[in-house]
């Protein structure tokens, strides 16, 4: 008999059932070391599509393609044995037609072994994220603030802070949850229009820059480690990493450069010779 535990994997099933529960930590990652610290703390990782502005340097998300979500989603689905693992589908791989999008989503189910995808739209995306649902994709959907979206709105900005604006929002939060995502992602909303979405749909909220009164929150990993340059106001730097990595590199240079590194316990030895 087998004495190794096997860790169980959080699935969309149990994200979906800890609406109004206990809150729902979620972090992104992009790869195996970062999502293997993440998975001690996290419910659920996000291969986020920031990933083309956090690892590639890329002004926008727009550019990121399936491959490059497929190769990180493997890596922290490598990383990770716990967390339930979402990877986003970037622009482009599923707004043409529901068909589309069930073809790349079974993609990214099936090459990177994560448990659900992410996609951005409201109510223009629910007849799709049915059509995924009844065909075995978990999805989570996301409203608000959809950064894919930017060459249409132009800048990123916080949205809702103006009751007029509200209608389209809750729509939006209202036809995803309908539509049988298990989960929603709401992103850059005023704290009123949060709360008030967050008690009337019946799948967990997960905020960012949305408030406490979402049913979870989510952060890009690099922005709360202090390694992004610019970050929103919604963010809150938990770590300063980037003057450590700064002084690590800068020492290993000058030891380099003063020939002190490799010292002679890096250093393999000859074989003690037999006598
Ligand atoms: O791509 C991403 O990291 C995201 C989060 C900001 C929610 O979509």
């Amino acid at each position: 008999m087998s004495v190794q535990s096997e860790v169980r994997r959080l699935t969309a099933p149990d994200i979906r059932a800890r609406k109004g529960g206990e809150p729902i930590v979620c972090l992104t990652s992009y790869h195996a070391h970062t999502a293997a610290i993440a998975d001690k703390h996290c419910d659920v990782i996000l291969v986020g599509d920031s990933l083309g502005m956090v690892m590639h340097g890329l002004e926008t998300t727009v550019p990121v393609t399936l491959d490059m979500m497929i190769l990180q989603g493997r890596a922290v689905m490598r990383g990770s044995r716990r967390a339930l693992v979402v990877v986003d589908m970037p622009f482009g791989s599923y707004e043409a037609s529901k068909e589309q999008a069930f073809t790349n989503c079974a993609r990214v189910l099936k090459e990177t072994g994560c448990g659900a995808v992410k996609m951005e739209g409201g109510t223009r995306m629910a007849e799709t994220i049915g059509f995924l649902a009844e065909r075995g994709v978990p999805v989570m959907g996301h409203v608000g603030l959809t950064p894919q979206a930017i060459n249409v709105i132009g800048a990123f900005r916080a949205l809702g802070r103006d009751v007029a604006e509200w209608d389209r929002f809750e729509a939006d939060a209202k036809a995803v949850a309908q539509a049988g995502a298990f989960a929603l992602v709401i992103e850059a909303v005023a704290e009123p229009l949060a709360r008030k979405i967050t008690t009337y749909v019946p799948i967990p909220t997960i905020g960012i820059g949305a408030s406490v009164a979402c049913d979870g929150q989510v952060l890009v990993m690099e922005d709360m480690l202090g390694l992004s340059p610019r970050v929103p106001k919604f963010v809150k730097r938990y770590g300063d990493l980037g003057p450590g990595i700064d002084k690590a590199i800068a020492d290993y240079a000058a030891e380099v450069r003063a020939r002190t590194f490799p010292g002679s316990e890096h250093v393999y030895p000859m074989k003690a010779k037999k006598p």
